[in-house]
């Protein structure tokens, strides 16, 4: 499936090369009112999934949020805690070690990287200094794009109509799908600012990163997380890599100490552990593999080819229904019902361990 520009797709338009499972997911789905009630706005909300699906956290498993399945780097625990009672001091304010470990990382001078409270962050300043009167959205793709862009008072535009800044996830999400190189040309002449958010990027190779075009390119703005793939989404580091002009720019919005002191310590040891980054690379590929075809196997579930840590699928009933008696089981899916360009039939999946899998792939093969 191409990259989209937020249109919506049709039923019609959905392939119909996979059969129908029988029963279609009908009749578990609870009133709109507890729908409601459940916040389906982003994955991860596993403990208010338990809650609501009244089973206990060692019993579930949590597919919707997409996060290394190997955890973090080995040691990360033992190396903060050890560090623990930097707490009683203000976090260093020019976060000097973050940019020198990520610089290291990705081969990049200081000078062209930003570090933030988590990418969320980063997000927010680039449109509070660029003040686009007008962004668009490749779609299907991350909620806060869109909401960050109504609220600081830009149109969202529509693929055949230009726009000052596009945003463009790559890997996307949820698809996983890479932007091609022509396509990341075709993006860039086609905007006057380029935001390319690769929160996801590690999962796919280093390799395949835009992070080094910022050099040639100052409309280019790259966004980058170290919550997925060393999975510390609750440490909070992100950061934009990006001309040194650009990153004076945002810079300004930065407000003091948004890094706390345990982020800064980690991005230390986190970005000069290889072994972790490669051993994570290569465990997901072969999961990602395993997970695909076994979906695929189950002969009702289509999936669509990724490079990141999830997998796009698609079912020809309801996948909210799914989604709904697979809670019920302990298995959180994220519907994709929400996601501007996708519909009612596809969900999400984060790949997880083996055994995990396995436990999705038994409790669908029940329904
Ligand atoms: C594509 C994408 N970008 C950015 C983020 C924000 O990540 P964080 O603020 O934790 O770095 C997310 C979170 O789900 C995401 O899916």
């Amino acid at each position: 499936m191409p990259y989209r520009h937020c249109e919506e797709q049709s039923d019609e338009a959905i392939s119909n090369d996979f059969p129908m499972k029988r029963d279609c997911f009908v009749g578990l789905r609870p009133s709109r009112n507890d729908e409601r009630a459940l916040d389906l706005g982003h994955g991860g909300n596993f403990l208010e999934l338990c809650d609501y699906f009244k089973i206990s956290p060692e019993k579930a498993i949590d597919f919707s949020a997409s996060i290394n399945p190997l955890g973090f780097p080995k040691g990360v625990e033992s190396f903060l805690a050890a560090r623990l009672s930097q707490i009683k001091h203000y976090p260093d304010i020019k976060n000097e070690k973050v940019l020198s470990s990520l610089s290291e990382y990705l081969n990049i001078p200081a000078g062209n990287i930003l570090a933030g409270n988590g990418s969320m962050e980063i997000l927010d300043w680039v449109l509070r200094t660029l003040k686009p009167e007008s962004v668009k959205i490749v779609n299907p793709a991350f909620s806060e794009y869109r909401r960050l862009a109504e609220n600081c008072g830009a149109k969202i535009t529509e693929a055949h109509e230009s726009a000052d800044l596009i945003f463009v996830a790559h890997p996307g999400n949820p698809m996983g799908n890479l932007l091609t190189s022509g396509e990341f040309k075709n993006l860039l002449n086609s905007c006057r600012w380029l935001v390319v958010d690769e929160a996801f990027v590690e999962f796919a190779g280093e390799e395949h990163s835009y992070v080094h075009e910022v050099l040639d390119f100052s409309r280019l703005i790259v966004i980058r997380s170290a919550t997925k793939f060393f999975s510390i989404p609750g440490l909070r580091l992100g950061y934009a890599v990006a001309s040194e002009e650009m990153i004076a720019s945002l810079r300004k919005f930065q407000l003091p100490w948004s890094i706390n002191s345990l982020a800064q310590e980690a991005a230390a040891y986190i970005f000069s552990d290889t072994q972790f980054q490669n051993q994570s690379r290569e465990f997901v590929a072969g999961e990602r593999a395993w997970l695909s075809q076994n979906l695929a196997l189950l002969g009702w579930i289509k999936t669509y080819p990724s490079s990141a840590n999830y997998l796009l699928c698609e079912i020809k009933g309801d996948a909210l229904e799914l989604f709904h008696q697979l809670g019920a089981k302990g298995c959180f899916i994220r519907p994709c019902h929400n996601f501007a360009g996708l519909g009612a039939r596809f969900f999400r999946v984060a790949v997880r361990t083996r055994k995990e899998n396995e436990c999705l792939i038994e409790a669908m093969s029940k329904l």
